[in-house]
């Protein structure tokens, strides 16, 4: 590989894939890189910072002329016309987002490093879980400033407040890292989850986990969770209905790859909740959690605040680019050295155009 180019992300994303800090190590692995001019903006880094990285500022077209790889968060291909083999690497979402896929031509091959593995030796690159902790933790932030009261427990001349009531819905990455968060912030915490390994994680938080009997767990899942039976999530439901109701706050982070996120709190659920409390449902682009959450919206709903926002992320964005920059850097140097290694394969969507990814395969026969 010579060349890498990195293009600047849509406007309502602040965040950099990668930071000049990434460029000069990249370039002394002997690497080219171009860049989009303004591709810091949303961070006030200016082009000079990349370009003493080592880096040379080009037009998109110029880019798309040179690089052999093409870096960036989001899907910025816009149909230009690809006459030799170019290599697209991003957080692509490609199981969500097909038909952006089909714009590619027979020249592409597409990475997404949402697809890599929960394994240990993918930990440094593993976009999602950097993603997820900084979300977890916003969303109770979020959910805090849309509160009609506090989060500890106040003791006053005037009076005692009680402390707030925190319901996690989902105790992943994100869901662990809201847990965290509540508690240092004195609330009371209640999480739920199918995974039984999670109870652990929860009770070790300081947090109460609940949970209903008769779970699916898959060992193929690769430690995510399975869809599961009618009736499980019929007393799911019921289940999660009694500690709604008495909740102030719920973050909902529910999801299995691939597929359309669990419902967890129908409609009459949250009609009977508590006037002021707030719904984050990070769920929301794989559907929502919570049959009333339209994405990228804030909604009013009786009384309660609902926030579908599955890239909370993009609000904290220095941090954020921190994160994915270090992300991206060990992911290229890998796609550098080994090409061809098991961690590259497990990323690659689309090869020259084609489908080449089994999960994507099997949605599209699904589809067809
Ligand atoms: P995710 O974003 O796919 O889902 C979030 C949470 O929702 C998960 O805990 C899942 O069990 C839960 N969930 C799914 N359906 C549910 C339902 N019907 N009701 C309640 N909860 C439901 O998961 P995430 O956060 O990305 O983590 C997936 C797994 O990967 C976890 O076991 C995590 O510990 C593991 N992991 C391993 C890593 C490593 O070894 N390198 C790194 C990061 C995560």
């Amino acid at each position: 590989m010579n060349t890498i180019g990195i293009l600047k992300e849509p406007f309502e994303d602040k965040r950099v894939c990668l930071l000049p800090e990434a460029v000069k190590k990249i370039t002394n692995l002997g690497v080219r890189v171009v860049f989009e001019s303004r591709l810091g903006d949303g961070l006030n880094i200016p082009d000079k910072e990349y370009i003493n990285a080592g880096a040379q500022c080009y037009s998109i077209e110029k880019i798309y002329e040179e690089a052999d790889v093409i870096c960036s968060i989001n899907h910025r291909f816009n149909g230009e016309k690809l006459i030799r083999d170019l290599n697209f690497i991003g957080i692509f979402n490609p199981l969500f987002h097909i038909e952006e896929l089909s714009r590619y031509n027979q020249f592409a091959s597409i990475y997404s490093l949402d697809l890599l593995p929960r394994s240990t030796i993918a930990q440094n690159m593993d976009v999602l879980s950097s993603m997820a902790s900084l979300a977890g933790y916003k969303a109770l932030l979020l959910a805090a400033n849309y509160s009609n009261s506090c989060l500890p427990m106040f003791t006053t001349a005037a009076g005692t407040i009680k402390p707030a009531k925190v319901l996690i819905l989902g105790a992943g990455v994100a869901g662990l890292q809201a847990i965290a968060t509540a508690k240092r912030m004195g609330a009371i915490v209640e999480a739920f989850d199918v995974r039984s390994s999670a109870e652990e994680e929860v009770r070790s938080l300081g947090a109460k986990f609940i949970q209903v009997e008769g779970s699916s767990e898959s060992s193929a899942a690769g430690g995510y969770a399975v869809i599961q039976s009618e009736d499980f999530q019929n007393k799911q439901q019921n289940l999660i209905h009694n500690h709604a109701i008495e909740a102030d706050i719920i973050i909902s982070t529910a999801n299995i790859p691939g597929r359309k996120a669990p419902l967890l709190l129908k409609k009459h659920t949250v009609e009977q909740m508590k006037k002021g409390s707030v719904i984050i449902d990070l769920a929301s682009e794989q559907g929502g959690n919570c049959e009333l959450t339209q994405n990228n919206k804030t909604i009013q709903q009786n009384g309660v605040t609902i926030i579908g926002n599955s890239h909370l992320s993009r609000t904290i964005p220095e941090a954020a680019s921190r994160l994915l920059s270090n992300n991206f850097f060990n992911y290229i140097s890998l796609f550098i050295k080994e090409p061809n290694h098991e961690l590259i394969k497990a990323t690659q969507v689309i090869k020259k155009g084609q489908t080449s990814h089994p999960k994507l395969q099997e949605k599209l026969t699904l589809i067809n």
